[in-house]
């Protein structure tokens, strides 16, 4: 007798897509990646030969291509060339990070902070290494992609409460050891839904249970708040109740990068101790000057651009409504716009793009099933004019759509 031995059914390899990025190819509705050839004034790109409205774009105060901003760029260039030699604790470590690392930490009425090279990383190597196996870390569950991978890298028990849902956040507070460190971590201005988090709620219920609180200021640094300040100015927040602060560089920041702003205890731990800090090459010098350039142009012109970004996106979040379409809880510069099937959602960004509207739409597993978008982020570069014709344009493509 012979023993059969069964053949190996070889795994595929790459896995498969968690959405069928072929089938929408198939389809001639695959929206992504489409080049940008140029940057113009007032909120307009060129791509593909074609000058576009750029309503998918976080620059949120228009401070991309700002001439101060650029021309320090290149003298930056000119002083310490393209590269950055290695890692922030070896020979990557400039005069200059170390300058906007304290520019940082005073915007944010903080102590110290650290800049590593983007904020996906920031978030990752941060939570990850300040929480272990024996910790718990309660995040909202809409955060950021970013937050998510870093408490899996962690090893610490995730708990995810519902969307800003505080008295769930209570609730498993109140179930957790006493004694056991934990962490509750929240974006201030939510990436999908422009919500803002209800963060007076969440101080107090932290400081009832003794947890550390860390949030995720990407989208609301120099865009919530009268004057820009983020969640602490938004809710008159006394800025020592945040014990770890998160942003960007690559949003309304015209560079890239991400940062830290805490005590000096916790930013000289990370320092020694955040693998994604020490284990990765330092932030360009083009970004760090950019970044320091930018916070400089914001104590000047900030307030203004500021006024006019809040402006401008109730023109448009108004226009939309009045033009029959729903935007959610959003109360911010990103604005949904809700469509529910993921199909009409690719089709309408497809058509939006076709007439020269360049934005995207967003859909499962982004958003939950029947809840896709079109996503718009409004800037201060954006004329009233081009939102109001961008608005009409979007209606008229939605109507369509959903009759057909
Ligand atoms: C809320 C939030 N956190 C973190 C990040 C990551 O930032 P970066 O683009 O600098 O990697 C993003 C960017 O998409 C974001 O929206």
């Amino acid at each position: 007798m012979t023993v059969q031995i069964p053949k190996t059914r070889k795994p595929v390899f790459p896995r498969a897509t968690t959405w069928d990025v072929d089938g929408v190819k198939k389809s001639g509705i695959y929206t992504w990646f489409k080049p940008i050839e140029q940057e113009l004034a007032s909120g307009w790109v060129v791509s593909e030969g074609k000058k576009m409205l750029m309503l998918g774009g976080y620059s949120y105060l228009g401070l991309n291509k700002h001439k101060e901003i650029s021309e320090a760029a290149k003298e930056a260039i000119d002083l310490f060339g393209t590269g950055m030699s290695g890692s922030r604790f070896l020979a990557g470590t400039t005069s200059e990070h170390t300058k906007l690392e304290q520019m940082i930490a005073d915007f944010h009425q903080k102590e110290a902070a650290m800049v590593l090279s983007s904020g996906y990383l920031t978030n990752v190597s941060t939570i990850a290494c300040l929480l272990g196996k024996d910790d718990y870390i309660v995040s909202d569950k809409l955060n950021h992609a970013s937050i998510m991978d870093g408490a899996r890298y962690s090893h610490a028990k995730l708990i995810r409460y519902k969307h800003n849902d505080i008295d769930h956040l209570e609730q498993i507070l109140s179930r957790l050891p006493a004694d056991a460190r934990k962490l509750v971590i929240t974006d201030t201005v939510f990436s999908m839904s422009g919500a803002i988090a209800d963060m007076p709620a969440i101080i107090e219920v932290c400081k009832r249970y003794d947890a550390i609180l860390m949030v995720d200021e990407s989208h609301s640094t120099f865009v919530l708040g009268e004057s820009g300040g983020g969640i602490v100015e938004y809710f008159g927040l006394n800025p020592d109740d945040i014990d770890i602060v998160m942003s960007t560089l690559s949003k309304a920041i015209p560079a890239s990068g991400g940062y830290i702003a805490a005590n000096k205890k916790i930013i000289e731990y990370l320092r020694h101790e955040s693998r994604g800090f020490i284990y990765s090459g330092a932030t360009s010098i083009v970004s760090i000057i950019a970044a320091m350039k930018s916070l400089e142009i914001f104590q000047k012109e900030g307030k203004n651009l500021v006024k006019k970004l809040h402006e401008n996106t109730a023109v448009f979040s108004r226009a939309l409504i009045q033009n029959g379409l729903e935007i959610g809880e959003s109360k911010t510069s990103i604005i949904p716009i809700h469509i529910g099937d993921a199909m009409d959602a690719a089709i309408a960004a497809k058509k939006c793009q076709d007439t020269g509207l360049y934005i995207h739409a967003v859909f499962p597993p982004v958003v939950p099933p029947g809840k896709s978008i079109l996503r718009a982020s409004i800037t201060a570069a954006h004329t009233r004019e081009d939102l109001l014709m961008a608005s009409q344009k979007i209606a008229r493509i939605v109507q369509e759509v959903k009759q057909t």
